[in-house]
């Protein structure tokens, strides 16, 4: 017998305001097009949040789904873990505000800042504690406004990005020890502080005082991430004892599908084997992961027994992979 940690629930948010491509067309100034945006990214709509509405306010509205998606109450979960860049306030960490927002009155709650890898960060921190036996149940959120971290006269980096949030509970559960066990079969995480100035936000607390703007050398990243993403989850799918004949869903993160396509045909998959949210939701850095599996689950393609792979990369750079049994 082998302690794992299964998934149980899963939920998402995305704010009411959608964006298409049309209204940069029209920003005076920004001089893009829809159809440079969809030939070179893939992203139709995104969606902005609203004046006042924060990352935690998404945050616990996705958590909401995701309990009510697993059938239990906000007492039965021991820890929440939210993965964001855009957090409320510089402290205190936004996971506490959901662990109140949920009416929690126990357990313990953290942030993880890891850009575009942060919910595979956060999964991987939610299965160490699960299966150090620190925590039965772990609420692990990816959530992000990186609307408020837009330069509105960069046109190479405002098209892509986008708000929302995405909830996942996993819950220690025996497994056999095999690699047919529901849950975390495998996680790998890397980064490489050398790449700051790759994709980085120009402010911050001790730097500016401001929260600063985002910054990308989009080609550079783009060049690290095809290759950097495939190697994660080669490691991975080794790690965890199977093969990418075994995979039944690729659940990358979604930040351009000239990646997505690049690296899944590293693997020598199907298209048909990749939930794709890109075009609707651009680049929801954290949110991302957890808000395509959320889509994946409610429209019926994800089952339980599916062996998923989700991989990511973003700002440190950083990146990882974890496999994953539904
Ligand atoms: N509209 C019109 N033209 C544009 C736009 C735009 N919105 N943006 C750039 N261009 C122009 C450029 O100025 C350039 O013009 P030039 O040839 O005259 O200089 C031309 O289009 C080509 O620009 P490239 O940057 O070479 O375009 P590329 O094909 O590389 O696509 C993109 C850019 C979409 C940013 C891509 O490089 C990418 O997706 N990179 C990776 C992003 C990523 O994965 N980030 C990591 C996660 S994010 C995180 O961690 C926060």
């Amino acid at each position: 017998m082998i302690r794992r940690a299964v998934p149980i629930g899963i939920g998402h948010y995305l704010p009411d305001r959608i964006v298409p491509n049309s209204e940069f067309e029209a920003m005076e100034g920004l001089d893009t097009s829809d159809e440079w945006i969809r030939a070179r990214s893939g992203i139709e709509r995104r969606h902005f949040a609203a004046e006042g509405e924060t990352t935690s306010q998404m945050a616990i509205v996705a958590a909401r789904a995701a309990l009510d998606h697993a059938g239990i109450e906000a007492s039965q979960i021991d820890a929440v873990i939210v993965a964001t860049s855009t957090p409320d306030l510089t402290f205190p960490s936004v996971a506490t505000m959901v662990q109140a927002g949920l009416g929690m009155d126990g357990g313990f709650a953290f942030d993880v800042q890891a850009v575009c890898a942060g919910f595979v960060y956060a999964l991987a921190n939610a299965n160490a504690l699960i299966v150090s036996g620190q925590a039965r149940r772990v609420m692990v959120i990816g959530a992000e406004t990186f609307s408020r971290i837009m330069d509105w006269t960069d046109r190479t980096t405002c098209v892509l990005f986008g708000d929302g949030a995405g909830a996942l509970i996993l819950e220690a559960q025996d497994g056999a020890g095999t690699t047919d066990d529901r849950g975390i079969l495998a996680t790998d995480l890397h980064s490489d502080g050398t790449h700051r100035d790759l994709l980085y936000v120009d402010g911050g607390v001790s730097a500016t005082g401001t929260a600063g703007v985002l910054k990308m050398q989009g080609k550079e990243v783009f060049r690290h991430a095809v290759e950097k993403l495939t190697k994660t989850a080669e490691t991975a799918l080794e790690k965890a004892g199977v093969s990418v004949a075994d995979v039944d869903w690729v659940v990358p993160h979604q930040a351009n599908i000239r990646i997505i396509t690049g690296t899944v045909k590293k693997f020598g998959l199907p298209m048909d084997k990749v939930i794709v949210t890109v075009q609707d939701h651009g680049n929801t850095s954290a949110a991302s992961i957890p808000l395509a599996m959320s889509v994946g689950v409610a429209d019926g393609r994800i089952q339980p027994g599916d062996l998923l792979v989700t991989e990511a990369i973003g700002g440190g750079l950083a990146w990882g992979a974890v496999i994953l049994r539904w």
